[in-house]
């Protein structure tokens, strides 16, 4: 059978300041996605949150940007801000309101990522859910799992692999989209995805027979006056084994803390560190940067699961060299590369400070 999967996400009010989310919030949503479950909408959901930003995982048989399931995603968010409201969440539907559906770049908003695909044997997918970051920290993963063959064994062994991925790459400043094919132009790919708060990976599919391998949230790649302002905390699915990457090999790259962008105020880089759902609240700095895994076997639409994979002590050393590296990164305070470059930071002083300045910048003769 045909099967889609949503994941659809939003801030919808952070508890306390930006670090976590009220359990209340968790459980209406849940409510709302039951009900939708019992009218015949969904085949099936579940509701996770990483640090401030709740994710709807929905599976039902409409297709990708189905109006429908859009919708239900909304109405879910706004019955959340009216709790959020009333325990005066932090920013409670700040974003639902004056974000989502205006074109106004400020704040988070709903992302989606989704993907249809034919139900396999067995067919195992993990959906990785971030906070105080961008899509573009996903580059590196989807890199190591679909284009290194010292990541991936099975680009090396495996015949159903070996033809490689295509990459499909989004240029968020032009609004427009390349294919790269892997490993033939790995050179010419990492030129772009390198540059990851510019050049981001919006999908990837096997290149033997086109099917979908990976999907991130690029939905508010937006600009505000030229500026991209895309920190939106992101998603990304990706599915695992029988000629895709195996569950572990997608893990793997999790154990390297790579450096991202949106740490405090959307304007510092740190670790991006791997966790369990339970400490998936970025309290140090609002931060640092985090990601957890939920894994789930899809059997006839339901989702089988949630298994916490970074509940693993395998993934414990790369926690402990994300917290030496947040200490690393901290001890730099307002100097980059902690601080991202001036046209990065989400928030700035910049331009009243220079006008306060006018006139005392002499030319250096
Ligand atoms: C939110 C985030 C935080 C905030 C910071 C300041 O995702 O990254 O670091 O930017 O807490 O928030 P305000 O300006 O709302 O006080
Ligand atoms: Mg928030
Ligand atoms: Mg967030």
């Amino acid at each position: 059978m045909k099967v889609t999967l949503s994941v659809i996400k939003a801030d919808v009010g952070g508890y306390v300041g930006h670090s976590s989310m009220h359990p209340e919030i968790v459980d209406i949503a849940k409510e709302s996605l039951s009900l939708a479950k019992t009218g015949g909408k969904l085949i099936d959901y579940d509701v996770l949150h990483c640090g401030d930003d709740l994710d709807l995982i929905m599976t039902h048989t409409m297709g990708e940007e189905a109006g429908e399931i859009h919708k239900l995603a909304w109405d879910t968010f706004v019955k959340c801000t009216e709790k959020a409201k009333e325990l005066k969440l932090y920013g409670a539907g700040q974003d639902l309101l004056s974000d989502a559906f205006s074109g106004n770049v400020k704040g988070l908003g709903p992302g989606v990522a989704e993907m249809e695909f034919e139900e396999r044997r067995s067919d195992p997918v993990i959906i990785f859910m971030a906070d105080k970051t961008s899509p573009g920290a996903w580059n590196f993963p989807l890199y190591k799992m679909f284009g290194d063959p010292f990541n991936t064994a099975g680009l090396v062994i495996d015949p159903h692999m070996h033809d490689g991925f295509l990459f499909n790459v989004l240029d968020v400043y032009e609004n427009k989209i390349v294919t790269f094919s892997l490993p033939e132009e790995l050179y010419d790919a990492l030129v772009f995805i390198g540059a990851m708060e510019h050049y981001i990976i919006k999908s990837i599919v096997r290149k033997s027979d086109n099917e979908i391998a990976a999907v991130s949230s690029t939905q508010k790649l937006n600009f505000l006056a030229g500026k991209y302002v895309g920190k939106d905390d992101p998603v990304l699915i990706v599915r695992a084994q029988s000629g895709f990457p195996a569950v572990g090999e997608v893990l793997e790259p999790f154990t390297f803390p790579h450096l991202v962008a949106g740490w405090m105020r959307g304007s510092h880089m740190g670790p991006f560190m791997p966790v369990t759902f339970k400490t998936a609240n970025p309290s140090r700095f609002d931060g640092p940067p985090r990601v957890i895994a939920a894994g789930y076997q899809i059997a006839e639409g339901k989702l089988i699961g949630p298994r916490d994979m970074f509940d693993d002590p395998s993934f414990d050393n790369a926690r402990a060299m994300a917290n030496d590296m947040a200490d690393y990164m901290r001890r730099h305070g307002s100097f980059e590369p902690h601080r991202l470059p001036l046209e990065d930071m989400e928030y700035t002083t910049l331009p009243e400070v220079k006008k306060k300045l006018e006139g005392r910048f002499k030319t250096n003769e």
